[in-house]
C-alpha cells in the first residue's frame, strides 16, 4: 500500500493510497490519535454521502462519542465561502465539538480546503485529516497544507496554511466520479509528470486507455493508484522542499499563469480547473518552444499525452485578454510574473523575464490549436 511521507518544518505526516481504506477508518484514526479519545465530525457534501456513506461508517460504532458526527455541506465552488466556515463553525458548537474533535474533510478539493481552515480557526485550531475523494484532491489540493475560501473578489484570498493529521486516500471513491471530473483531475497528473517526473509522463503516456478505462478492470485500478501515488509523490517532494512557496513550490504552477486566465476570462463557469490548466500547458509549450527550452518533438509528445486526457472544453477568448489577466495572479510580486516553462520532459525553471509579447504570442498559438484541434464544444459544468 503506497505511504508516502510529507515532512515540511511545521508538520510530519503520511499520505496513503489505497482502495478499501474506509473500511478501516476508524482503526486507522485511533492509531493517527494514539489511542487518545476523540470525536469524529465528518465534513462532505450530500452526493458525496450518499455514495460512499455506507463503507464510510462501516467501521464505527453506531452510537456514542466515537459515532461520526455528520454535516452535511453543498457541493460546488460557490459555496467555498467564509459562510460556510461560520455555519458548519456554528454546527459543531451546537453539537458539542470541543478541543477532542477530529475533522475529517470528506471530498473533494472544496471540502478539502473549508475543512482544513476550519480546523485552523474553530477554537483556535483541532486536529484534521484529509479524506479526499476527487482526483484533483487526491493528488493536489488535500496536499501542501494549503487551505481556505473565496473571496468574491478573487479565489482563495482568505486562508492558512495548516497540515492535516494524515491524508488517506481511497482511491474506490473515484469511482462514483463523473468522468470529465476524472480526465480533468488528471491533467495535474500529467502536469506533475512534465515539471518532475520523466517515469511518471511517460507511464501516462503510454497507459492512457487503461487508466481512463470505462469499466473498472483489476489493471485498470492498479493503474490508477500508480499514477495518484506518483503524483503525490511529486508534490509531496516539492513541498518538502518549500513548504510555504519561496521557490520550488512555484514549479507547481505549470501551466497555472494562463490556466487560471481562461478560468476567470470564463467566469470559472465553463471549463473545470484542469481543462483550463492544461490549455495553460500548452500555450507553456509554445512558450518554451519560441525559448528552444524544449523540442518540437518534445512539445509534440506532450501536447497528444494532455489530448489523450481529453476531450478538453473550448472557450471563447482572446489573447490579449488572457495576458491581461495574468496581471492579477496571486503567485506575482511586486509585479513581477513568475512563469513556469519546461526544460525537457521531467524538467522545468522558473522565470521572471516573460514579456506580454511572449504570452501574446504563446497565448494566440494555443488558441489557433484550440480551433483546429478536434475538442468538445464547451458546455456548462455539471
Ligand atoms: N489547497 C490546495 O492546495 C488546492 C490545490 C488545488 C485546488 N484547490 C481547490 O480545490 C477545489 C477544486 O477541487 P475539486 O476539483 O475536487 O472540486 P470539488 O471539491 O468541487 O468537487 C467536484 C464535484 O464532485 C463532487 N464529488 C466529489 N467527490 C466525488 C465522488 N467521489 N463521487 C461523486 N462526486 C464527487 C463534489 O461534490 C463536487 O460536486 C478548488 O476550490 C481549488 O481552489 C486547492
Ligand atoms: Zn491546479
Amino acid at each position: 500500500m503506497p505511504s508516502i511521507n510529507i515532512k515540511t518544518p511545521s508538520a510530519t505526516y503520511d499520505v496513503t493510497i489505497a482502495s478499501g481504506i474506509l473500511r478501516t477508518l476508524s482503526s486507522r484514526l485511533a492509531k493517527l490519535k494514539q489511542g487518545k479519545p476523540y470525536r469524529p465530525f465528518v465534513i462532505t457534501s450530500p452526493d458525496i454521502w450518499a455514495h460512499w456513506s455506507k463503507p464510510f461508517l462501516a467501521s464505527f460504532p453506531k452510537q456514542g462519542p466515537a459515532a461520526p458526527t455528520v454535516l452535511l455541506h453543498p457541493a460546488g465552488e460557490r459555496f467555498k465561502r467564509m459562510a460556510a466556515v461560520e455555519s458548519l463553525a456554528q454546527q459543531l458548537a451546537l453539537a458539542g465539538a470541543d478541543r477532542d474533535a477530529l475533522l475529517l474533510a470528506f471530498g473533494g478539493g472544496v471540502i478539502g480546503d473549508i475543512t482544513g481552515f476550519l480546523a485552523a480557526i474553530y477554537m483556535r485550531g483541532v486536529p484534521y485529516v484529509q479524506l479526499p475523494t476527487t482526483l484533483l484532491a487526491q493528488v493536489d489540493s488535500s496536499l501542501g497544507g494549503k487551505t481556505g475560501v473565496n473571496l468574491r473578489a478573487g479565489k482563495n484570498l482568505i486562508g492558512s496554511f495548516n497540515h492535516p493529521l494524515a491524508v488517506l486516500a481511497d482511491t474506490d471513491t473515484l469511482r462514483s466520479l463523473p468522468p470529465a471530473q476524472l480526465r480533468a483531475g488528471l491533467q495535474e497528473s500529467v502536469k506533475a509528470g512534465i515539471i518532475f517526473d520523466q517515469r511518471l509522463f511517460s507511464y501516462l503516456e503510454k497507459n492512457a486507455a487503461t487508466i481512463l478505462s470505462k469499466k473498472p478492470t483489476p489493471q485498470s485500478e492498479k493503474a490508477l493508484t500508480h499514477v495518484v501515488a506518483a503524483s503525490v509523490r511529486v508534490k509531496a517532494d516539492v513541498v518538502n522542499q518549500d513548504e510555504k512557496e519561496l521557490g520550488l513550490r512555484m514549479i507547481l504552477n505549470f501551466g497555472h499563469t494562463i490556466g487560471h486566465a481562461i478560468e476567470a476570462a470564463t467566469n470559472y463557469k465553463q471549463l473545470l480547473h484542469g481543462e483550463a490548466v492544461a490549455w495553460g500547458s500548452i500555450a507553456a509549450l509554445h512558450v518554451a518552444l519560441a525559448r528552444k527550452t524544449i523540442t518540437p518533438a518534445q512539445a509534440d509528445r506532450i501536447t497528444k499525452t494532455i489530448l489523450a486526457y481529453g476531450p478538453l472544453s473550448t472557450f471563447k477568448a482572446t489573447a490579449a485578454k488572457l495576458v491581461a489577466l495574468t496581471y492579477s495572479d496571486k503567485k506575482n510580486r511586486s509585479g513581477k510574473r513568475a512563469y513556469v516553462l519546461p526544460t525537457g520532459i521531467g524538467a522545468t525553471q522558473v522565470i521572471y523575464d516573460i514579456t506580454d509579447a511572449e504570452l501574446l504570442a504563446a497565448a494566440e498559438s494555443m488558441l489557433a490549436f484550440m480551433r483546429q484541434s478536434t475538442a468538445a464544444p464547451a458546455k456548462k459544468k455539471p
